[in-house]
Order: C-alpha cells, then structure tokens, then sequence
C-alpha cells in the first residue's frame, strides 16, 4: 500500500532520520497538549474528527502568540525601535522555519499570505495574467476544492483561457495516463491537490509534475491536506507553487503559504500595492521590492505568522514521518471498523490514502449523521465539502466525513464507531 507512511522515503534528511524512530506513537501524550480535546460535548469527551476541515492547537501555539503579543508585539520591517526589530527577526525567522519544513531552496521562495486561497489567488492574478493568453490551458483535476477551481474560472473569463479537466476514477484516483491525455502543447499550468479533501487519496504528485513539464507547463500543488499528513519535499516533488495554510497544520487561521521556485516569482507582477511592497513611490511611478516582499503588501499577519512558526516546531518536534504512520494506522482501524456497518458506504477507497473517511448512509442524509454524531460529541464535517464538481462526478450530493490528525486515537474511532451505529439504528 502506498500511503502517506511511506513518503518518508522522498523527505529531506531529517525526516528520513524521524522514519528510524521507534513505531510507538505517544497519542495520549500528545492529546494533553491540546487544550480544546478536555472538554465534554452534550456531556461526553470531545472525539474531534474534523481536522481536515481546521486542526485544534496546541497550548504551545496558543502561549507562543499569547507571549509575542505580551512581549514582542510591534508592526515589522518599519522601526527603528527594539520591538520593531525584534518582531522582525521573529517573522522572518518563520519563513526560515518553512523553508526547512518542506525544503525550499531559499527563504525568499516563502511568501507569507492570508490562507492557501489568497495563495492560489496570487498566483492566478499575477503569474496567470502576465503569462498566460487566449488559447492557453489550465489543466486540473475532477476532485479539486472550489480554492483550485474558481481562481482559474476567474482567470479564464479574464483572458480566454480554457480549463482541461482530469477525471477520477470510482475509487477516487487520479490515473497518470488521463494526466497525460488532458496535456497539450496549450497547457501551460497543471493545478492539483496533494491529497483530496474529501475522499483522502494522495495523487502521485511527482510524477504529475514530471509530465507537467514534459509537457512545457508549471505545476501548481495545493498542499493544505498533505502538509499536516506528511513530510512534503518541494524540491524532491520539483514542485514550481505549493501552497498550504496554518490552521490544517495546528496553526493559526489567517495565515497562509506561497511557496514558488525564486526565478518564476522574479518574474511576477505584485499582488496588491501597499506599504512595505514598494522600493520608492512617486506620483508618477511606483518601483517594487524583490519578493518576497513584492507580495506582502500592507501589515502581514504578524501574530499569525509567529503562531505558524510555533506549530512547524511542535510537529517537526514529534516527527512528520511519525504522525504519517500513526494516522496510516488511524487510517485502517477506521476504515476496517466503518467497512462492517451494513448501511455506510466509504466514498474513497483508493490505495494511496491519507486520514480521511468520507461516507455515506443508507436513509440518512449527510447533515443528520453529522447532528447525530455531535449529539454524541463526535466532531465530523458534513456536506459538499467545497469539491461539489467532485460531488456530482461521484453522483452524490454530499457525504460525511471523518478526518483525522496527530491526536486521534484508536477510542475516537470506535466512538466514532458506535455513535455511527446508532445513526443506522435511528434510520433503519
Ligand atoms: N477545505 C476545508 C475542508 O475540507 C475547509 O473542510
């Protein structure tokens, strides 16, 4: 099985060092420090299955911008004072902190944003319309979240370019070889997801990237499901954009990720304009600064970008190529436990899975299993799942959706389990 475990063996070192480390996985050490799971839900213990959707932090994220706020806190690259200076060096010790994470090349390949959908919007704005024109193609993937679609639609309607689209076979995969047939000497950008968010499948990004620029076209990853799940390698995948947000990664919301090789964005236009973008500003012109400040117009996300720095180190701390396995082992308990209730259909079963479990039941719609279950105090996300062009590929309105992180445990899922069983009993 090829599966989010076994990325490890294309990480950078270290996490090829983290791969050696001993198979026990301390969940309920690591449960203790996430604040939000020693709460009751109508009176039972919180089994939080929603991370797909946004991951709980950890109190050391929570005090790392408690601290900052406390201590450091002033507006960055302005002042001469301490604090300014200090609160500089702290975010831009970040976009170190990132570059190792996924190992960039460089600092300035990290650009710091609102959340992966600015990212993808950037990019579409600034790359998309300077590079692109009328007859050009995009090319992307039937299970993309509407972050991966709309941008491009929008793009399209501005200069009259066209969208391919890869379909997904009934278990959810991405076949190489429809990759291979939507490209043409038109496509100039391949847009995929890393892992789907709704039916959990890892799409063999490399080798998509691979064709992409066989073909003469940029690939562009949205990696927000994948980063959490697993060591990603930019360089290793020869990815030209990535893009994620904080808060899937135990961060904070309102902070996201750009990353792009050095001479595509030194070939980009701005983003927005605005203070701290610029070289100079006369009335007549305007020059700009080299990214990645090009694209940080206006106070950034300071707080945000300290509190994102924080949760790469709790996690790199724990290992990403650890956390792959124990949510692989989630992954198979789960899937085992859920595949023996009679009226529940797993909507993803492909062989190359991360921590998600999308389903459907018998009878009961996807917004009543999702109220039963939080009766129960078992946390999932219900609906469409921003992919409803997936939806309608797979010929279903929504499902439900279990979606697992570093904290879940074997009893969330047999709570999950139990409390599923009796959806079944209510609708039989
Ligand atoms: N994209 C997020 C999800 O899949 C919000 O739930």
């Amino acid at each position: 099985m090829t599966n989010a475990a076994e990325a490890c063996a294309t990480a950078n070192g270290e996490e090829l060092f983290a791969c050696a480390a001993p198979q026990h996985f301390a969940v309920d050490q690591y449960r203790a420090d996430f604040p939000a799971l020693a709460q009751q839900i109508h009176g039972r213990p919180l089994v939080y299955l929603d991370t797909g959707a946004s991951a709980l932090k950890p109190r050391m994220v929570i005090e790392s911008m408690s601290r900052f706020m406390e201590t450091d806190y002033a507006n960055i690259h302005r002042g001469v004072h301490t604090l300014s200076q200090r609160a500089t060096d702290k975010y831009e010790a970040v976009r170190a902190t990132v570059r190792r994470f996924i190992n960039a090349e460089y600092d300035d390949e990290i650009i710091f944003t609102r959340g992966a959908t600015e990212s993808i919007n950037l990019v579409a704005q600034t790359w998309g319309r300077t590079c692109l024109k009328t007859g050009d193609e995009i090319v992307i993937t039937a299970l993309e979240h509407h972050a991966n679609i709309v941008p491009w639609q929008m793009l399209r309607d501005q200069t009259g370019i066209s969208l391919r689209i890869v379909p997904v076979t009934p278990e959810g995969d991405v076949r190489l070889e429809d990759v291979k047939a939507a490209l043409s000497p038109r496509t100039k950008l391949v847009a995929v997801a890393h892992i789907s968010n709704v039916l959990g499948t890892v799409l063999p990004v490399r080798e998509i990237a691979a064709l992409a620029h066989a073909a003469g076209a940029k690939i562009l990853i949205d990696g927000c499901q994948a980063v959490s799940h697993m060591p990603v390698d930019v360089r290793d995948i020869d990815a030209d954009f990535y893009v994620f947000s904080g808060h899937k990664l135990y961060g904070p919301n309102a902070i996201g990720i750009l990353y792009g090789k050095r001479d595509i964005l030194a070939q980009m236009p701005p983003y927005q304009g605005g203070g701290d973008m610029i070289e100079s500003v006369t009335f007549e012109k305007t020059t700009y600064k080299e990214p990645p400040h090009r694209f940080e117009a206006g106070t950034p996300p300071i707080t945000e970008v300290i509190g994102l720095g924080a949760a790469i180190e709790y996690i790199s701390t724990i290992g990403m190529a650890r956390i792959a396995r124990h949510e692989t082992d989630i992954l198979a308990y789960a899937t085992e436990k859920l595949s023996r209730i009679n009226s529940l259909k797993i909507i993803g079963t492909s062989p190359h899975k991360a921590g998600i479990v999308s389903f459907t039941m018998e009878h009961a719609h996807p917004h009543d299993i999702g109220t039963i279950l939080d009766r129960q105090g078992v946390a999932v996300r219900a609906g469409h799942h921003c992919a409803q062009p997936l939806m309608e590929f797979m010929g279903i309105g929504a499902t439900a959706r279990a979606s697992f992180g570093l904290y879940t445990s074997r009893a969330d899922i047999d709570a999950l389990a139990a409390a599923v069983a009796k959806v079944q009993e209510i609708f039989a």
